[in-house]
């Protein structure tokens, strides 16, 4: 046992993007359980980096739920139906004839309308268009390392309006799609409830403080008129995504990526109209945002 743990540690390599935001994992095979010290390896990357991506990783959907529950219990995913037989995993697929925007296209943290929303998402490539279809991320603790003190100093004690209904309420945007969809949306009232959140929030393992606040879910500010709230969730948008703060990952076939949604927001780019895009995906449940 010690040897095996000694073995696969010893070879994990992590490759960080340049600005330190992002890496690729190499050096595994995820087929297997990671041991103790390989998965502390891993954890201390995901930790440091924020986005991981694990290529040449052909995992059966078996070991895609086993690697899921290596970094903690299943998420709860709402709102769209799971793969048959497979409670934990959703199917995110877009056939080639599909006109409707594609799914995941605005900047989000997954589910953060949920009282305590997913830690983190895993996404294994199946089937990958020859154009389009990147995952872009933001850093959203480098975002809010930028700010000034001061405005860090006003950000602090304010909680964000967050609510799945502009995506999956009953006025949302899949409510009133027309074009086909493949993937099946469950449009519901319970979309439509709104929960509130830290707009800044502190990583429960390094203790970094990030914006947590995005496009998608985030309403406005407790307390504030629709005008203020527009006026500093437009400025904390358009800060978060600038250019610095980007990780973009390009696809490539049975790649795995995780990714941790209390310190990112992420998009999926389209661009493949006329190619098949498939991916499997799982969360991991998260705690309370404080
Ligand atoms: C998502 O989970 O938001 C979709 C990401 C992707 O399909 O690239």
């Amino acid at each position: 046992m010690l040897d095996k743990v000694h073995t696969q540690s010893s070879k994990v390599q992590v490759a960080p993007a340049a600005s330190g935001f992002g890496a690729v994992v190499t050096g595994l095979n995820l087929a297997s359980p990671m041991d103790e010290v390989t998965l502390g390896q891993v954890r201390g990357a995901w930790a440091d980096h924020g986005v991981l991506s694990f290529p040449g990783q052909p995992l059966s959907l078996d070991e895609l739920e086993a690697v899921t529950l290596q970094f903690g219990p299943f998420g709860v995913d709402p709102f769209i139906a799971p793969m048959p037989g497979r409670p934990n995993v959703l199917e995110l697929r877009r056939e080639p004839d599909e006109k409707a925007t594609n799914f995941g296209a605005g900047w989000h943290s997954d589910w953060s309308f949920q009282p305590a929303p997913p830690a983190a998402t895993l996404l294994h490539g199946q089937v990958i268009p020859p154009v389009g279809g990147d995952t872009i991320f933001a850093d959203c603790a480098g975002a809010y390392a930028a700010l000034s003190p001061v405005m860090q100093d006003m950000l602090a004690p304010l909680r964000a309006i967050h609510s799945a209904g502009r995506a999956y309420g009953t006025k949302g945007v899949f409510a009133r799609e027309t074009e086909k969809r493949t993937m099946q949306i469950i449009v519901s009232e319970e979309a439509d409830k709104t929960h509130t959140h830290p707009l800044v929030r502190t990583h429960p393992v390094t203790g970094q403080k990030a914006l947590f606040v995005s496009p998608v879910y985030t309403l406005g500010i407790e307390g504030m008129t629709p005008a203020e709230s527009q006026a500093i969730l437009g400025f904390l948008f358009a800060h978060m995504t600038q250019a610095e703060f980007i990780f973009r990952h390009r696809w490539a076939k049975d790649t795995l990526l995780i990714w941790d949604n209390r310190r990112t927001i992420h998009l999926a780019e389209g661009g493949y109209d006329g190619h098949l895009r498939v991916m499997h995906r799982t969360t991991v449940a998260g705690e309370v945002p404080v």
